[in-house]
């Protein structure tokens, strides 16, 4: 109960930002708080940010206008499905995994984008800025097609990611602590049935029982875990460590780091076992698909691989779910040539 109450304020009023002379104790209640709630302490030199709220947003000296898009970027990031059919399709907001508004450390906060962009990324192999980082979690994590580069969406979004980053230099040397889905320690030998189990106990009761989530009218309440409405097989949480990252983590909902190592990579692979719609770069063949993106991103994933329960061999099929396309024609290579 104590975790959850504390959860729920790492939302609210702790993750308020304060003047200088405040800021020490704040930074100090706010890694209690979250070490508390299971969370390591920053190691070192790990830089701290404290992203600032939406209500920081009213009071800050900003042009009003700016003001206005950062808010439209906000509604856009924790309401992605006002753009389903077009941008989006699946049952997933950008905030189903980023949690508390993509300000959560150890939910991938999204700030640490807006400050480390552009550079070079081995996933697509060329320099990406913030808005490409964007456009991958539209065509993979929400199986659909980006908002085009420089239009109001994506611009909008853009902002709400750098007002997150608001007082962070750019290019930071520090480590950023909490970024990212840190995974705990890979056990021994993990186990689809155990993986199986565990998620009937402790996450079927949100997520259903075929990991098909709950979705009433318009309005996602609890996201799809596979199957057509979830993620496809290009997005990162499909790499077994970062799901067993995130759930960790973030899962149950309200009740961080309350899984055992074990049963958190347990339900990780179980959860990796299931199907998914299309990674948008399949060739028409997995096992081509598979050599040509082993490498630089499914070395960690289930993608190509035969399921020891009944054979199956995962991603094999043409489905791209609700998407009326396999691949958006925003991915493509560069060259700066
Ligand atoms: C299905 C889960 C999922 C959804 C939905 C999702 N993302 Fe992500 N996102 C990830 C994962 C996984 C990463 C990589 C984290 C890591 O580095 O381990 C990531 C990383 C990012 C990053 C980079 C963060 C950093 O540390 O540099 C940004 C920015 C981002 N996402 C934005 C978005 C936006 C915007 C949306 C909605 C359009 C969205 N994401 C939807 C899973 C998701
Ligand atoms: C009390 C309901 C609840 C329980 C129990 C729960 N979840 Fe979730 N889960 C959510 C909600 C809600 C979100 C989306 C976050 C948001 O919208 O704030 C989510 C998001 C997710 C996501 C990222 C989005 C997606 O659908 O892929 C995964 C993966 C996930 N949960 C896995 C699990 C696992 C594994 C368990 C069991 C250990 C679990 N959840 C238990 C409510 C729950």
């Amino acid at each position: 109960m104590i975790r959850t109450l504390s959860y729920a304020a790492l939302s609210g009023t702790l993750l308020l930002s304060v003047n200088a002379s405040a800021k020490d104790t704040t930074t100090q209640q706010y890694i209690d708080t979250l070490t508390e709630l299971g969370y390591p302490a920053p190691k070192g030199n790990e830089l701290v940010h404290i992203p600032p709220t939406m209500e920081d947003l009213e009071s800050a000296k900003l042009h009003p206008e700016l003001k206005r898009v950062i808010r439209r970027g906000y509604d856009l990031f924790t309401n992605t499905q006002q753009l389903r059919g077009e941008n989006v399709f699946n049952n997933m907001n950008c905030s189903s995994c980023h949690l508390g508004e993509g300000r959560m450390p150890f939910s991938a906060p999204v700030w640490p984008a807006a400050v480390t962009l552009p550079n070079f990324r081995g996933k697509n192999d060329h320099v990406n800025n913030l808005e490409e980082r964007i456009a991958g979690c539209f065509t993979y994590s929400m199986n659909g097609k980006p908002p085009e580069y420089g239009s109001d969406n994506m611009l909008a979004i853009s902002a709400y990611h750098q007002w997150l980053a608001k007082g962070v230099a750019m290019y930071p040397e520090q480590p950023i602590y909490g970024r990212g889905f840190p995974a705990p320690d890979r056990p021994e030998e993990l186990s689809y049935a155990r993986g199986e189990a565990a998620f009937e106990e402790k996450c079927s009761v949100c997520h259903g029982n075929y990991g098909e989530g709950l979705r009433v009218g318009s309005e996602t309440v609890f996201p799809a875990t596979w199957g057509d409405m979830s993620n496809n097989w290009g997005a990162g949480i499909v790499r077994i460590f970062t799901a067993a990252g995130f759930i960790k983590n973030n899962m149950p909902l309200g009740q961080p780091n309350s899984l055992s190592d074990q049963e958190s990579w347990d339900i990780a692979y179980y959860m990796s076992n299931q199907e998914r719609p299309q990674d948008p770069r399949y060739t028409g063949d997995v096992a081509e698909t598979l050599k040509n993106t082993e490498a630089r991103f499914h070395k960690h994933s289930m993608y190509g691989q035969t399921r020891e329960t009944d054979g199956h061999v995962l991603g094999d099929h043409r489905n791209t779910g609700e998407k009326p396309f396999l691949k958006p024609d925003s991915i493509r290579s560069r060259t700066f040539e």
